[in-house]
C-alpha cells in the first residue's frame, strides 16, 4: 500500500502527552520542565546504533582508513555504529597537502565505507592549529586567512550535501577560557566567525559545529570561554548549530558531576550538543554509564561518538579506554552504555527559548494505518514513533511470516538515516531493504524528513 500523507509529527501529537509537553515548551521561554523519553515499547535494541536510534540519537565511532582492510574491525564497526568520523583523513593535512591541490581519496574511502553500511558521517575538521599541512604552518596574516577560507570552501564543496555535521573549528581555546595562540588566531580574533560564515555559505545543508576537549566541567574556565563565544555568536547571528564536547576522559580527567549541566547549558543557547570523541580510562563502567545518561537526559544531545572501535585502535591504547577489547569482545562498559541507551532518559528542557521542533497547532486523528500486503504471505504495518523537528521514527510490524523481506520507499527528499532490530541495507537513501536479524518481527527506522513528512510506502515478501 502506498504511504499516507499523514504528518507523523501530528500523529505523535495526539498519541503522546509527553511529546505534547515537549512540543509546547519550544514555543515559550519556560522554566525547566522534566519529562520522560523512553524509547518505546519495543524490545531493547541489541546494538549501540540501534539503541541510540530509538530516541533519535546516533552512536558513532572514529574510523581509521588504514584499518578498513581488517575484517574484525569492520565487522564491529558496521554492526554497532551509525555515525562515522574520519579519525585523520578529513583534516587539513590530508585534504590539502599542497596549497590549492586537494586530495579526497582517504576521506572518500571512509565516507563511502560509512554510507554503504548505513552510517552518516561527521566531518572532522576544517580549521585547527594542529595537523595543518606544512605549507599552511608557515603562513600568517591575510595569506593564511585567505587560505583558510579557500580550504573551507573547497573541502565543503566536495562533500556538499553529504555530511550530517562538520567540525568547522577545533580546539581554539586555552584552559583558562582565553583564545589559544596559533597562526590562525594571529590573523585576527574574528577568524572563528569568518570560518563559520564561510562554512554556511559553502554548504547550507550541513550542521556546523565548534569542537573542543576539556569543556565538560561547567565551572571550568575553558567551558565558560567556549560558552561565551557560542552565546555571542547566537546573539549576533553568526551561523553555528552545534557544540562538540570531545569528552576524552583519559589522560587524568574524568566525567564531572555537573556534566549534564554543561550539556543542557550549551543546548539552552539554541545549539545541538554531541559527545564527539569519547574514551574513558580503563573503560570505567560508571563513567561510561554517566556520560551516556547525561546525553540521554538532554533533548538536544544528538549523539555520542567513541574515539575508536577496539582498545587496540585507540590513540591512548595504553589506557584501554574503548568499548571493545583488542580481540573485539564487548567489555562491561559496552553493556552499561547499551543499557543506558535502551533505558531512555529524563529530559530537562532548556530554560531559554530553543529552536526546537515545530509545534503542531491542531491535533489530528490519524487516517488508516498503512498496512502493506506485498503480494506474498506477509504484510508490514507502520506506526508512528517519536518525532523531532527534522526527523521521525516509524515502527514496522510484520505479520504472516517470520522469514520476510520488507522494502520501504521513502519519498524524496526524505532519507533513511538509521534502523534497528533488522538487517537493513539502503542502496539508495530512499529505498531500504530489511530482513530479520533475530530480534523478531518488529523493527524501527529513522527518517530524515528534509521537509517531506509523508510516510514511506512499504511492501513485504
Ligand atoms: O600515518 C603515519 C605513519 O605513516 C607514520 O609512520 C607515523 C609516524 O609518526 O605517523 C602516522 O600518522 C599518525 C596518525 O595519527 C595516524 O596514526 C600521526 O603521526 C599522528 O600524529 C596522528 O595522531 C592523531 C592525532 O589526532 C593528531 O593530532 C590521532 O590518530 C588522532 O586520534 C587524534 O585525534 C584527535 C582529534 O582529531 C582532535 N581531538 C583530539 C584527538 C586525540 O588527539
Amino acid at each position: 500500500m502506498a504511504g499516507t500523507s499523514s504528518d507523523p509529527r501530528r500523529r505523535r501529537w495526539w498519541r503522546s502527552p509527553a511529546s505534547r509537553v515537549l512540543a509546547g515548551v519550544t514555543t515559550v521561554a519556560a522554566a525547566a520542565a522534566v519529562l520522560v523519553t523512553a524509547p518505546g515499547a519495543d524490545a531493547a535494541a541489541g546494538t549501540l546504533g540501534a539503541a541510540a536510534a530509538q530516541s533519535g540519537r546516533y552512536f558513532g565511532t572514529a574510523i581509521a582508513g588504514s584499518r578498513l582492510g581488517n575484517s574484525a574491525y569492520t565487522t564491529i564497526a558496521a554492526r554497532e555504529f551509525n555515525m562515522v568520523t574520519a579519525e585523520n583523513e578529513m583534516k587539513p593535512d590530508a585534504t590539502e597537502p599542497n596549497q590549492n591541490q586537494f586530495n579526497f581519496s582517504a576521506g572518500d574511502q571512509i565516507y563511502n565505507w560509512a554510507v554503504s553500511h548505513g552510517s552518516r558521517v561527521r566531518g572532522h575538521t576544517l580549521a585547527w592549529h594542529a595537523q595543518q599541512p606544512g605549507w599552511m604552518q608557515n603562513m600568517s596574516g591575510s595569506n593564511l586567512r585567505n587560505a583558510m577560507i579557500n580550504h573551507i570552501q573547497k573541502v565543503m564543496a566536495h562533500y556538499q550535501g553529504k555530511l550530517a555535521y562538520w567540525d568547522v573549528v577545533n580546539e581554539a581555546f586555552n584552559e583558562d577560557g582565553s583564545r589559544r595562540s596559533s597562526n590562525l588566531q594571529s590573523t585576527g580574533n574574528d577568524w572563528i566567525e569568518v570560518a563559520f560564515r564561510t562554512a554556511r555559505a559553502a554548504d547550507p545543508s550541513v550542521k556546523l559545529c565548534y569542537n573542543d576537549y576539556n569543556i565538560d566541567n561547567w565551572s571550568y574556565g575553558k567551558t565558560q570561554g567556549v560558552y561565551r563565544m557560542i552565546q555571542d555568536f547566537k546573539s549576533r547571528g553568526v551561523p553555528i548549530d552545534c557544540v562538540g564536547l570531545q569528552a576524552h576522559f583519559t589522560g587524568g580527567s574524568s566525567v564531572p558531576g555537573n556534566f549534564q549541566t554543561t550539556l543542557s547549558s550549551f543546548a539552552a543557547l539554541g545549539v545541538d550538543v554531541a559527545l564527539t570523541e569519547v574514551d574513558v580510562t580503563n573503560s570505567n563502567t560508571a563513567q561510561y554509564s554517566a556520560l551516556t545518561q547525561a546525553c540521554m537526559n538532554v533533548a538536544r544531545c544528538v549523539g555520542i561518538t567513541v574515539w575508536g572501535v577496539r582498545d587496540s585502535d585507540s590513540w591512548r591504547s595504553g589506557e584501554s579506554p574503548l568499548l571493545f577489547d583488542g580481540n573485539g569482545n564487548k567489555k562491561a562498559a559496552y553493556t552499561s552504555v547499551l543499557n543506558a541507551l535502551n533505558a531512555g532518559g529524563t529530559t530537562t528542557t532548556p530554560t531559554t527559548t530553543p529552536t526546537g521542533p515545530t509545534t503542531p497547532t491542531t491535533p489530528t486523528t490519524p487516517t488508516t494505518t498503512p498496512t502493506t500486503p506485498g503480494g506474498g504471505s506477509c504484510s508490514a504495518t507502520l506506526s508512528a514513533g517519536q518525532s523531532w523537528g527534522d526527523r521521525y521514527n516509524l515502527n514496522v510490524s510484520v505479520s504472516g511470516s517470520s522469514s520476510w523481506t520488507v522494502t520501504m520507499n521513502v519519498p524524496s527528499p526524505a532519507k533513511i538515516s538509521s534502523t534497528w532490530n533488522v538487517n537493513a541495507t539502503w542502496p539508495s537513501s530512499q529505498v531500504m531493504v530489511g530482513t530479520p536479524n533475530g530480534s523478531g518481527n518488529n523493527f524501527g527506522v529513522t527518517i530524515m524528513a528534509n521537509g517531506n513528512w509523508n510516510w514511506p510506502s512499504v511492501s513485504c515478501s
